[in-house]
C-alpha cells in the first residue's frame, strides 16, 4: 500500500475526526459533505463488520457500532439504510442491499408494474459509538417510486426514487439529495449533536 494511502486510512485520535465504517464511497462522500458544515471530519474505514439479521436498521447499525467500538476503541459511526415501499409492506427495507444486488432498480419497477400506489421512503439509521455508549440518529425522506428508470448521479435506488415535491428521481437531483436525503438528515442531526457537545 502506498504511504499516502496508509496515512489516509490511519485511525484518528482527534475526537472531531471520527471513523465512518462503510465500503460505499457514495455514502462516505454524502456524509462528508454534510459533516463538513458542522466542522466534523470523518475518515473512512472500508468495513462495517458482520451485519446481524434483524428487521430493524437501527438494530443493525447499533450492533455493528458496538462491535466495532470494542475492536477499535475510537469514536466511530456506522450507518444502515434502506428503501421501504409502502405497497410492498416495507420491502425491500432491511434487505435493500441484497435485493439491489440481485434485481436492481429494474426489479423494483417490475414488482410495481401494475401498482398505482407508489409511495416509498428512504430511511437511514446512524449509530455513533464512543466511550459513553451508542447513540442513534435517524433520517428519512418520503417520495414515490418512478415509472421508469433515470440513470445519472448517485447510487443504488436513486434512479427510481422521486422525493416528495419533485418530479425527477434523486439520480437527476444530486443537489436536492445532498440537502434532504435520509442520510443528509441523519448526519445533520449527528452534526448538531457534536456541535452542542463541543460547547459543553
Ligand atoms: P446498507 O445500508 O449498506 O445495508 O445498504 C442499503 C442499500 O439501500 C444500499 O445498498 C442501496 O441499495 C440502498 N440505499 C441506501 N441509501 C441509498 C441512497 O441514498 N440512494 C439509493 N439507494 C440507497
Amino acid at each position: 500500500m502506498p504511504v499516502s494511502l496508509r496515512v489516509k486510512n490511519r485511525i484518528p485520535q482527534n475526537p472531531r475526526r471520527i471513523l465512518l465504517l462503510t465500503s460505499n464511497l457514495h455514502k462516505f462522500a454524502e456524509a462528508q459533505t454534510i459533516l463538513k458544515t458542522f466542522g466534523v471530519s470523518i475518515v473512512r474505514k472500508p468495513a462495517k463488520g458482520i451485519e446481524i439479521q434483524s428487521d430493524s436498521i437501527e438494530e443493525v447499525a447499533r450492533v455493528c457500532a458496538k462491535n466495532a467500538y470494542r475492536r477499535f476503541r475510537v469514536p466511530l459511526l456506522v450507518e444502515d439504510s434502506g428503501l421501504f415501499v409502502q405497497s410492498l409492506r416495507g420491502f425491500p427495507g432491511v434487505y435493500s442491499s441484497a435485493i439491489y444486488d440481485q434485481v436492481g432498480c429494474a426489479g423494483i419497477l417490475r414488482l410495481l408494474a401494475q401498482e398505482r400506489q407508489r409511495s416509498a421512503k428512504f430511511v437511514c439509521a446512524l449509530a455513533y459509538a464512543d466511550k459513553n455508549g451508542i447513540r442513534i440518529f435517524r433520517g428519512a425522506v418520503r417520495g414515490q417510486i418512478a415509472r421508469r428508470l433515470v440513470r445519472g448521479a448517485g447510487f443504488g435506488y436513486d434512479p427510481v426514487f422521486i422525493p416528495s415535491g419533485y418530479s425527477k428521481p434523486f439520480s437527476a437531483l444530486p443537489k436536492v439529495k445532498a440537502k434532504l436525503s435520509h442520510r443528509a438528515r441523519a448526519f445533520a442531526s449527528f452534526g448538531r449533536f457534536m456541535e452542542k457537545k463541543s460547547k459543553r
